[in-house]
């Protein structure tokens, strides 16, 4: 694999249309600091607006893939300085790209962890995988969608007691509850998601985003709205080279060749 210069705090690879980024402070769980958040969106966003990629992998380590928010970079800060350093910015860029983004997660997945992997639009695990939101032991609670996006994925009970008690649960765990597509041995996790990304990255991307696009809109739509919406998505698809080149080769029973047009 290529690997691109030259980000301190993770490591971007390509590999044909999949890329994989590493987030990559080890000594600190991968904690996410503010320069890591920045260097992330800036490079998940370039991939995102790359024509030769189409789906992307993040990943951390074995023993972590995030830790949470970087603690000795809040532990002295005020409401206004949280306020005025716009950390969140960050968080609306990774949630407004448009290409699929699979987390590949093993270890310590907590806090701010948790909230990025819930971020990307699908979660492999290893068996190692401990999905948390510990906020609540250091007097804050989680900051960059834990409660929506727990709460959405696992309903009211399984998040409120992830949020009041601080407790991690297991990869099979989060299975169970619908928050991970899949929970694999820790030796494979990180090849299982770019098997799952190289699969995604084979079908017609502009389908993909649009799926992707419109599965996401079920979150903050009523159900009315939310098949309006879909159905204008799959109407636009009809615009697309690739549903012509698809239906055909479908048709004339031959492998279709997507150019994402
Ligand atoms: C800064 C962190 C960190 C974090 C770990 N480290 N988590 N540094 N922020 N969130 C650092 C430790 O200080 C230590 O550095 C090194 O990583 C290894 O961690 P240890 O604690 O020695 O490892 P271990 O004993 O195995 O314990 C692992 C752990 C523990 C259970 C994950 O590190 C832990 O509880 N971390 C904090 C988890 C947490 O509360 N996350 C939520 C953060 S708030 P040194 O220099 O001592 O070796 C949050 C809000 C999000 O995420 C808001 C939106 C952005």
């Amino acid at each position: 694999m290529a690997q691109q210069p030259p980000h301190e705090n993770i490591l971007v690879e390509r590999e044909g249309p999949v890329a994989t980024v590493r987030l990559n402070r080890p000594q600190a769980l991968n904690a996410l600091n503010s320069a890591l958040m920045t260097e992330l969106a800036d490079a998940l966003e370039g991939l995102d607006a790359d024509d030769a990629i189409r789906c992307t992998v993040l990943t951390g380590n074995e023993r972590a893939f995030a830790a949470g928010a970087d603690i000795k970079e809040m532990a002295g800060a005020s409401a206004i300085d949280m306020l005025q350093r716009q950390r969140f910015t960050q968080w609306e860029r990774i949630r407004k790209l448009r290409k699929p983004l699979i987390a590949a997660v093993s270890g310590f997945c907590l806090g701010g962890g948790n909230e990025l992997a819930m971020c990307c639009d699908m979660i492999v695990a290893s068996e190692s995988a401990r999905f948390g939101q510990p906020e609540i032991n250091i007097g804050i609670i989680p900051g960059a969608g834990g409660t929506q996006r727990l709460t959405r994925a696992l309903g009211k009970a399984r998040a409120m007691e992830i949020v009041l008690t601080g407790r991690p649960i297991t990869a099979r765990e989060a299975y169970a509850a619908g928050l991970v597509t899949k929970v694999v041995p820790v030796e494979v996790y990180l090849d299982e998601a770019l098997a799952l990304a190289r699969e995604i990255a084979a079908k017609p991307p502009l389908a993909v985003q649009l799926g992707k696009d419109a599965v996401l809109k079920a979150f903050d739509t009523t159900i009315e709205q939310g098949l309006d919406y879909e159905r204008k998505n799959f109407y636009l698809l009809f615009a697309s080279e690739d549903m012509r080149e698809g239906m055909a080769a479908f048709v004339e029973k031959r492998r279709p060749d997507f150019k994402g047009r």
